[in-house]
This record gives C-alpha cells, sequence and structure tokens, in this order.
C-alpha cells in the first residue's frame, strides 16, 4: 500500500524539494500550509493523483486533526524560520513553533511518526566549538529556543530528529537570507563587498540532500527514532571566508575582502560532527562548489516578482 505522509510547511524552500522527490518515489502526500509564500513552489507536482494540497493553520486544532487523520508519517517542517523573523514578532513564533509542535504531538495516535525539522541553532555558541548530539544546547535566539522545545516535545512521541547545517541551493521556493545563496546573490549584484568575522567557522547542507535525509529517516525510522542526528557532511565545514573563496572562484570579476568592523548576530563559530548519521548510512552528495554555481547561473535571471518572495521578513 502507498505510504501517506503528511508534510506541514510543504511549499516552502525545504517542502518545495522533498514535496516533489516524495512524489517520484510514490508516496501519497498532503501538503498543509498556510501558503504564506503561496503554493507556485509546488507546481511541478500539480499533475500527481498522490497530492493533496490543504490550506490551513497548525495552530488550529480541529483542521490540523482532520488533516493528521490517515496518515502514517508527519514530518513537521512549519514553522517563523530564522532569528530575525521570530523576533520580529515573538508571540507568533512561539505559538507556531511551540505550540503548534505540541498540539501535532498530543493528536497522533500510537502508529504515526513524526520526522521533525531542527536546526544547529540550537546549540548557540559552544564553548569548545565542536558539537556532537551530546553537546548540551545553548541557543542564543528565540529561534533556536523555540525548535530546541519542539524538539522536546516531539521526542515525547519517539520522533526522529533532524538538526540541519544551514542549507543552500535553489529551490522552487527560494530563500536568499541564508549564508551561501544570501552570499554569492551579494556578489552577483555589488561585485564588491566586505564580510566580517571571517573566520567564523559554520556547517552547509545542500536542499537536494536535504530532502534526501527527509526519505532516509522515513526508510530507516525504525532504527532512528526517539534520537537525535546532525545532518551534513564532515566535509562540508566551512568558515565565511571558505564560502567566500568558493564564490571569488566562481565570479573571478568579484572582489571579497575581509574587514574587522561589524560583528554577525549569528554567534555560531562551530564545528559539527556527522558520524552518527554518517554510521548509518547517510551522507551528502552536492558540494558548496556544486550550489555555488547553481545559484550563479539561475540568481541573475530571476524575476523581481519571483525575488520578493525569497525573504522570510
Ligand atoms: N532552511 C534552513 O537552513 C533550515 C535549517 C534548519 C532547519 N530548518 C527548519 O526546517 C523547516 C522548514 O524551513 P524552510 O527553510 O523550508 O522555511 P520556509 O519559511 O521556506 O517554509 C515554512 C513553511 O511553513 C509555512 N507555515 C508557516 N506558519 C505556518 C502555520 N502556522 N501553519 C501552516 N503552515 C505554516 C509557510 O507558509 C512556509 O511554506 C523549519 O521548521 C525550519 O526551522 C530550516
Amino acid at each position: 500500500m502507498t505510504t501517506h505522509v503528511l508534510v506541514t510547511g510543504g511549499a516552502g524552500y525545504i517542502g518545495s524539494t522533498l514535496v516533489p522527490m516524495l512524489i517520484e518515489k510514490n508516496y501519497k502526500v498532503t501538503v498543509y500550509d498556510l501558503f504564506n509564500f503561496g503554493s507556485e513552489s509546488l507546481l511541478s507536482c500539480s499533475l500527481s493523483p498522490n497530492l493533496t494540497l490543504i490550506k490551513g493553520d497548525v495552530r488550529d486544532e480541529e483542521s490540523l486533526k482532520k488533516a493528521m487523520a490517515d496518515v502514517e508519517y508527519i514530518i513537521h517542517l512549519a514553522a517563523i524560520v530564522g532569528y530575525p523573523a521570530c523576533s520580529k514578532d515573538p508571540e507568533l513564533a512561539r505559538t507556531t513553533n511551540i505550540d503548534a509542535t505540541r498540539l501535532i504531538v498530543k493528536n497522533m495516535n500510537p502508529h504515526q511518526k513524526i520526522i521533525f525539522s531542527s536546526t544547529g541553532s540550537c546549540y548557540g555558541a559552544i564553548p569548545d566549538g565542536f558539537c556532537t548530539e551530546e553537546t548540551p544546547l545553548s541557543p542564543l535566539s528565540l529561534y533556536g529556543s523555540s525548535k530546541a522545545e519542539g524538539e522536546q516535545i516531539c521526542k515525547e512521541v519517539n520522533g526522529v530528529i533532524l538538526r540541519l547545517a544551514t542549507i543552500f541551493g535553489i529551490s522552487q521556493r527560494l530563500r536568499l537570507d541564508l549564508l551561501i545563496n544570501d552570499l554569492s546573490y551579494k556578489a552577483l549584484r555589488e561585485k564588491q563587498f566586505e564580510v566580517y568575522e571571517s573566520h567564523f567557522r559554520r556547517t552547509f547542507l545542500h536542499i537536494k540532500d536535504v530532502a534526501r535525509a527527509f526519505v532516509f529517516s522515513i526508510e530507516n525510522y525504525d532504527v532512528m527514532k526517539g534520537q537525535v542526528y546532525n545532518v551534513g557532511g564532515d566535509s562540508l565545514n566551512f568558515t565565511k571566508w571558505d564560502i567566500c573563496n568558493f564564490i571569488k572562484e566562481a565570479l573571478p570579476e568579484c572582489s571579497i575582502t575581509q574587514s574587522n568592523n561589524g560583528t554577525d548576530a549569528d554567534k555560531r563559530d562551530y564545528k559539527v560532527s556527522y558520524e552518527k548519521i554518517r554510521k548509518l548510512g547517510f551522507e551528502p552528495v552536492i558540494t558548496v562548489q556544486e550550489g555555488i554555481r547553481e545559484l550563479i547561473m539561475f540568481l541573475p535571471h530571476l524575476s523581481n516578482e519571483y525575488i520578493k518572495h525569497t525573504k522570510n521578513v
């Protein structure tokens, strides 16, 4: 029988790459989303008899219950995403990222399985700068703390928690507020700019590998359940300056220099271990250089109308 997956927030940056991948793999998919950024991102699977769209709010218990009724897996992506969007409306961030996660878990039946989309932002500033899944969480923002709370709630029902690296690359609903996407766009537009705190170490993952990780979690749910996994690759830990150098290689006419003026509001400076998920057999396949190449190829030709939908605040 076809496995039925509910994807909350399925029309967003991750969802719009993940949902077509699930459809392609013959899953039955229900997308439950407020469509804050429209539903155009899912047009590529519009003809599939296995796709259902529901416009709904994860904070609306009655509507949520109906959408959850006959699904086997819930991939919970819907959220107010990133520290700027959460700081702009903290109440909306708490009710969406925490209370709605509690509503989902409360309404799950014992056979349903949940995969929660968490983030490396939960770690915050790490004293020794090296994280494994056992490293205590000390989030620095409401975004990070609300996602850390979401993790705890999903653990109560033995869910799989994926702590994703910072994503890059092109998706049907694009986000340009993510570090590699943002710097690539800046390099194309401004040609010359400075980066501050360029020695900060971050960790990255291409959007297609993110989608593969969710599919991998469905396929390996029984061994992964009840646990947290950092999702990324050991070869995808880089400093901001490394990223700038990759961009300069792809766009030699662009000049990026290091500056001592300014601080990064995102204080994360860490290296993350991906040994746990690698040992289960998951490894990213797309490099940062490949992602920068696709960004540089597509970004100059996107319409202004499309670009408007790429910012979360
Ligand atoms: N993009 C990243 O780098 C990244 C990294 C780690 C974790 N995550 C997590 O992955 C998830 C998805 O992130 P994204 O980048 O796709 O974000 P996104 O903002 O592109 O997508 C979020 C989707 O959720 C929907 N949504 C928001 N509030 C809703 C509500 N109340 N009810 C129903 N739908 C609602 C929006 O309409 C949107 O389609 C989030 O939980 C985020 O915390 C993202």
